[in-house]
């Protein structure tokens, strides 16, 4: 279904060649106007910050049941029930059980866990004085979700490489969805098998899912739903995206001296600064409830749009003609959508910032200098950004380790 009088494209968004460099592709959709609509995927782009924004605020026109993927498929076997995927009260319902669990509160009890846990890990990766920036990061976050989510059977590998390819589902029915589509089922349904009350740690994200329950607040149906919010939405997200951030540290020697200086004030604008610039999702759709405008364009109900969060970060109406520079000292930078908006707001957010402070504070306390050792290697997603591997060389600060203990000689060899 698309408004006649509409601009219409062949833009082939989701091809190797897009995924690889977005950004001119990007770029020419924002001058060309506030919504395109895309034959191939029957879907329209909206590419402006502005007018992303303003969707995100308005659930009631712009729904997410059966709007977040590109295929009929992804909407109605993988999301259903899923808090992502949920409107109006349902999402009301789902949202409070992980507000409970993810809120600033809680992850304020959690910080000097969480500390302790990258400063052992920084002194471990960075001894050798050459790291992968990927491989640090995924094992501080897989081992922080690990233990939160309280479902110690779960296929650490599994976990990874299944959140991967469900962002890969959710997009158009291309050859990488159809390549990802039994993983990301594998992983589904091991989550329906393994997560029962007997198989929880009591106290963790899913325990708490068949306390609510218990409680009333949700029915049994959701709890399967609700916790694969958890194993697909908060690994990836996070590794993609503080990798980058050290990686534009690397690339940005004076701003990582600038962050050493003041880790406890820096971190955190470092981090959503790459987010802003790199969103580690760079796309979800909306279905339209009722007739809507978008920036002048009219769209009829039944429609759906694909927000680029990732365009929305480089558009230089919301951010100046440097909107492709990384700048961490660039005033409103966590003002970016790499987070959504509205109601469906990230919810890790509280947990994905403190895991990046807890990394880069190790990090700024160990080495003195960051510097690339290499090419970042890309991995491509039909809706995720990032890099597949960074190697990165430091020199280690003269003065301590991040845990205050002198490092530890050299090492060599993969690092357990
Ligand atoms: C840098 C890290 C992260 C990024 C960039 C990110 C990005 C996003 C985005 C863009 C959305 C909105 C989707 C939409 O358009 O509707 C979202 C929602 C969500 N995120 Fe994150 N996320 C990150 C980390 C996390 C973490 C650590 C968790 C922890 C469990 C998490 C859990 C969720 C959940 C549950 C939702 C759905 C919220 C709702 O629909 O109400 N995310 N995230």
């Amino acid at each position: 279904m698309q408004s006649s009088t509409a601009p219409t494209s062949s833009l082939r968004l989701f091809d190797d060649r897009v995924l690889a460099d977005p950004y001119p592709t990007y770029e020419a959709l924002r001058n060309t106007g506030p919504a395109m609509h895309l034959e191939e995927y029957d879907v329209w782009a909206i590419p402006r910050h502005a007018d992303l924004a303003a969707i995100l605020k308005d659930p009631g026109a712009f729904g997410s049941a059966d709007g977040i993927a590109l295929t009929y498929f992804a909407n109605h076997q993988v999301l259903a029930g899923t808090v992502l995927a949920a409107d109006g009260d349902a999402h009301t319902r789902l949202r409070r059980v992980l507000h409970q669990q993810l809120g600033y509160r809680t992850m304020k009890l959690l910080t000097r866990r969480i500390n302790d846990r990258a400063e052992r890990l920084v002194d471990q990766y960075t001894a050798s004085g050459r790291f992968d920036a990927l491989a640090l990061v995924r094992h501080m976050v897989c081992d922080t979700v690990m233990e939160l989510m309280g479902l110690p059977g779960a296929d650490r590998a599994l976990l990874l490489d299944g959140a991967a390819a469900t962002f890969d589902v959710f997009g158009p029915a291309n050859e990488r969805h159809l390549k990802a589509l039994p993983l990301a089922s594998r992983m589904a349904q091991t989550l329906r098998e393994q997560l029962t009350r007997k198989t929880v740690t009591p106290g963790s994200w899913m325990d708490a899912i068949f306390q609510a329950v218990d409680a009333g607040q949700i029915t049994e149906q959701d709890a399967v739903p609700l916790a694969s919010a958890y194993t697909a939405a908060s690994i990836d997200t996070t590794v993609l995206g503080l990798t980058d951030t050290l990686v534009q540290l690397a690339r940005h020697p004076q701003q990582w001296q600038l962050l050493r200086r003041d880790p406890d004030h820096w971190a955190t604008h470092a981090f959503h600064e790459s987010l802003r610039l790199e969103a580690p999702i760079q796309g979800f759709g909306r279905l339209l409830t009722e007739p809507a405008d978008v920036g002048g364009v009219h769209l009829e109900e039944g429609e759906q749009v694909w927000l680029l969060y990732g365009s929305a970060g480089r558009d230089p109406e919301r951010w100046g003609s440097d909107a492709d520079t990384y700048d961490l000292q660039r005033p409103g930078n966590r003002g970016h959508l790499a987070f959504g908006g509205g109601p469906h707001l990230c919810a890790g957010i509280p947990l994905a910032e403190l895991q990046a402070r807890a990394v880069l504070r190790a990090l700024a306390t160990r080495c003195s200098h960051l510097t690339l050792d290499g090419e970042p290697v890309r991995v491509l997603n039909n809706l995720l950004r990032g890099y597949g591997a960074a190697p990165l060389a430091v020199e280690l600060s003269p003065r301590t380790s991040a845990s205050g203990r002198t490092p530890e000689p050299c090492r060599q060899g993969p690092v357990p």
